[in-house]
């Protein structure tokens, strides 16, 4: 049945004409892989995030194809942070991604989903002894982040008599402009040398790789090239002063997804990852290793591969119009599950068909708090309480960084290749969040 709209008066503001033509507004989702979004949300609640098994697995295996025709030894490490339901972890296992962690309890994440722990990486700035001792127990790569770190692990293999294979993680110039050099050793003033020299000299620490990760949501594909050019140049310097051939370069993640950063000029070109493994192969291809001694090129890409593999599905709380005739309307999902909303303008679209009216429109979470924004200015149709929207591209960090805020969590689940569904994640209740 057709909803009636009171009718408003609204002044039209003008503005120049955009370069890119006329607006236009995305087709509704019915659907999600031949199964109805809105039968999704009154089975499961609202709102509900919706993972696709088959884009995972279609992203990995792309992913893989496109470093593999260019590069002969690649390998993907899956980036836990970005999002570490087992269910999600355990796809990407078994295309052949191994594990990256950055905290214990990603450790034990990775350990519980049947990564051995020569396959698993330890990144990350924190890592306390216990963190360290269980790695070692586990046979865990160490990515080194810092000389406190160094001098803690070596006094430890020390008193174990234990070899613990170790990269470290470099950080330096690139132009990328935001260059984050809190994490690693410095390139450019000779702590990532020192501490190449330091694990060198030490007894029980192996040096197997070296590793970066230079930003993330990167536009640009040209710091990829410089930072590869240094990687590379490092690798070789090594095996000039030390003698080592190392087994990896680790260029960490960073590849831009499909979402469209607040920040970005309208159409601005996000890189394919095609264009990111071309700057990156072919700098390592430059710097002219030889044959048996071409080091494993590692990447823990995050975002770009699992962004687009989920849906999250609201419902319309209620429907206003402030007093300059705009409408605002609220739905049951906010920053507290869409964390990635303060920099992404995620694409928002009905789940049924309505008529060619859409009108620009605010879109409010649920929280008693004014920050809480999901999209400042969208084209939506006339929206009615309780209808379902879909919010696009938010496979990454949001269901890893949700809060425990206001409202309970909802429940994720994923449509499996073979058209069923799984509950990874059950609604919270009261009596599960009982702290
Ligand atoms: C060390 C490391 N590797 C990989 C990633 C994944 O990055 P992205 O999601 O940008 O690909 C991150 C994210 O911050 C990271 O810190």
């Amino acid at each position: 049945m057709e909803q009636y709209e009171r009718p408003s008066i609204k002044l039209i503001s003008s503005s120049l004409p955009s370069k890119g033509g006329q607006k236009c507004h995305n087709s509704p989702l019915v659907d999600i892989e031949g199964i109805s979004t809105t039968e999704l949300v009154k089975q499961y609640g609202s709102p509900l995030f919706v993972l696709s098994e088959k884009q995972i697995r279609g992203n990995i295996k792309e992913a893989k194809l496109v470093f593999n025709r260019l590069y002969p030894k690649v390998q993907f490490a899956w980036s836990y942070k970005t999002n570490y339901f087992d269910e999600v972890c355990k796809i990407f296992h078994q295309e052949g991604s191994i594990a990256e962690v950055v905290s214990s309890f990603e450790l034990d994440k990775a350990i519980r989903n049947g990564m051995a722990g020569n396959k698993i990486i330890f990144n990350g700035p924190n890592k306390k002894k216990d963190d360290l001792l269980k790695a070692i127990k586990h046979n865990v790569i160490i990515h080194i982040d810092n000389f406190d770190e160094l001098f803690l692990l070596e006094a430890i293999t020390d008193e174990l008599e234990t070899t613990v294979q170790t990269a470290i993680r470099i950080n330096m110039k690139t132009g990328a402009g935001n260059e984050w050099e809190r994490f690693g050793f410095n390139y450019e003033n000779k702590d990532a040398l020192s501490a190449v020299q330091k694990i060198v000299n030490s007894k029980y620490l192996k040096l197997i790789g070296i590793h970066c990760h230079i930003g993330t949501f990167m536009l640009s594909t040209t710091p990829y090239k410089v930072a590869t050019q240094k990687m590379a140049q490092f690798a070789q310097q090594i095996k000039k002063e030390f003698n080592i051939s190392l087994m990896y370069i680790d260029m960490g993640g960073g590849f831009a997804s499909q979402n469209a950063l607040k920040t970005a000029y309208n159409n601005v070109s996000i890189p394919q990852i095609s264009d990111y493994a071309n700057c990156i192969t072919n700098e390592l291809y430059n710097a002219d290793f030889v044959e048996e001694e071409r080091p494993t090129l590692v990447l823990e890409t995050g975002r770009a591969l699992i962004d687009n593999a989920a849906t999250l599905l609201a419902s319309v709380v209620s429907t206003k119009r402030n007093n300059a005739g705009h409408r605002m309307l609220t739905i049951d999902a906010g920053v507290n599950l869409l964390y990635t909303s303060f920099w992404y303008n995620h694409d928002i679209v009905p789940t049924k068909p309505y008529s060619d009216f859409y009108e620009d429109t605010t879109v409010y979470g649920p929280l008693c708090m004014n920050i809480d924004v999901i999209r400042e200015s969208v084209l939506l149709p006339a929206l009615t309480k309780n209808d379902v929207v879909a919010i696009m591209n938010v496979g990454a960090y949001n269901m890893t960084q949700w809060m425990q805020f206001i409202n309970l969590r909802p429940a994720v689940i994923m449509v499996r290749e073979d058209g069923t569904i799984s509950v990874i994640k059950e609604r919270d209740t009261t009596a599960s969040v009982n702290y």
